[in-house]
């Protein structure tokens, strides 16, 4: 990047930064843990407040203008997740709203799974991702096994100490009964792109694919009209995304096996998280997903291969993905999370010590699947970054990190 370049770039993210009032009014912290939630842009704070002041009322119900202009507040919000997500079969498809990435993919297990696989079939989860995207399959499985409906659970296998999927051993675990596989995009502890692309090439054509994309939306462009990423369900929270609290959506294609339909009454939707995650849309359309993702991957870049000169820590994930290589494609470069451990300083007392000195992370098991969750030996530090975040707060998180070696 020539020095102009980097002074345009520092211009458009101090500017970007001075949309989040939170962060503006806490100048001596430095918020490090957006992949657990985002901080929220002036513009959704104005549509929520602009909603709560203007139309609050039940949606789907009364038929007096508030009660309209709510209903067609949610159905608006649904028609703007399709659209960010590139829809290529809005004839087919479904968005439906949940509180998140966890009430989605429980929605897809337990809606639509359990009616579509047959005595004898396989499934392919994974089993160091997310507790989120294991735990929904287990229960379907137990669901059916309850029906007399025996299915086979078998792990996604993973490279030894990489953090990505083994996609030469997948062959090995594909089958003729396999029908149906849950991934990651991007995982919330090693912070790579899990290369979903090769999982549709591995298990052919027909397959059902749901995509956990709790780390993806609003990091990477995440396009479904991009024929590399073929998947039938994408599932996501928006408080990620920088919309309120409890909100997500599972994008559903409807074309391989049944439509998704969600069981049981709905009762009041989450009318104004539906308002913030249009608003929040909108304002990464505007922003740029692509121009996010350079800052956000620059950040990670600076961070990881810093860390990589301080012997005290290991870098958990995989090791390709430290390199700042711009021939490296962008596949294995991290999207804005790194996790490490100190070698001596328990991750527990890590994360208290840097809160001591401004920095807030999140340093525990990490709700990662087969991770002993006492925070003890297991546990690690996660840095994760968004937009608002600065090469300055990076460089002052690297000199305590180095001054703790
Ligand atoms: N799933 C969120 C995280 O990884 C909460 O922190």
């Amino acid at each position: 990047m020539s020095a102009g370049d980097h002074e345009r770039n520092d211009a458009w993210q101090r500017a970007v930064r001075a949309q989040f009032p939170i962060i503006a009014a806490h100048p001596e912290l430095a918020y490090l843990d957006s992949a657990a939630t985002s901080q929220k842009p002036q513009a959704v704070l104005d549509a929520v407040h602009t909603y709560l002041t203007s139309s609050n009322a039940n949606a789907g119900r009364g038929t007096y203008p508030w009660a309209n202009r709510t209903t067609e507040a949610v159905e608006r919000a649904r028609r703007r997740v399709a659209q960010f997500l590139g829809d290529p079969a809005p004839g087919h498809s479904t968005v439906h709203l949940t509180s998140g990435t966890t009430e989605g993919l429980r929605s897809v297990a337990r809606d639509w799974l359990t009616g579509y696989l047959t005595d004898g079939d396989e499934i392919l989860v994974p089993y160091a991702d997310h507790r989120a995207n294991l735990a929904p399959w287990l229960e379907a499985q137990d669901l059916l096994a309850a029906r007399g409906v025996h299915v086979r659970v078998r792990p996604l296998p993973y490279q030894e100490a990489s953090g990505d999927y083994d996609h030469r051993a997948l062959s090995s675990v594909v089958g003729p009964r396999t029908r149906f596989v849950a991934a990651t995009h991007v995982h919330h502890v090693y912070g790579g792109d899990m290369n979903v692309h090769r999982l549709r090439a591995a298990v052919g054509p027909d397959v059902p694919i749901c995509l956990d994309a709790a780390q993806s939306v609003g990091h990477l462009p995440l396009r479904l009209d991009d024929p590399a990423l073929d998947v039938d369900f994408v599932v996501f929270s928006g408080h990620k995304a920088f919309a309120l609290p409890g909100t997500g959506a599972v994008w559903a294609r409807n074309t391989r096996g049944p439509a998704l339909r969600v069981g049981g009454w709905q009762g009041t939707p989450n009318t104004v998280g539906a308002v913030s995650l249009t608003a929040a849309l909108d304002w990464l359309d505007t922003l740029g997903v692509d121009r996010v993702n350079a800052h956000v991957s620059a950040l990670t870049t600076r961070l990881t291969d810093q860390l990589r000169h301080l012997p005290a820590y290991d870098v958990l994930g995989c090791p390709a993905s430290l390199a700042s290589s711009t021939e490296l494609p962008t596949a294995q470069r991290r999207h804005g999370i790194v996790t490490f451990r100190h070698r001596d300083i328990r991750s527990d007392d890590l994360g208290f010590i840097l809160y001591s000195h401004g920095f807030m992370v999140r340093a525990d098991s990490l709700c990662q699947a087969g991770v002993d969750d006492t925070g003890g030996k297991d546990g690690s530090v996660r840095v994760s970054l968004h937009v608002y975040n600065t090469e300055n707060e990076i460089d002052r998180l690297l000199a305590v990190l180095a001054s703790l070696e």
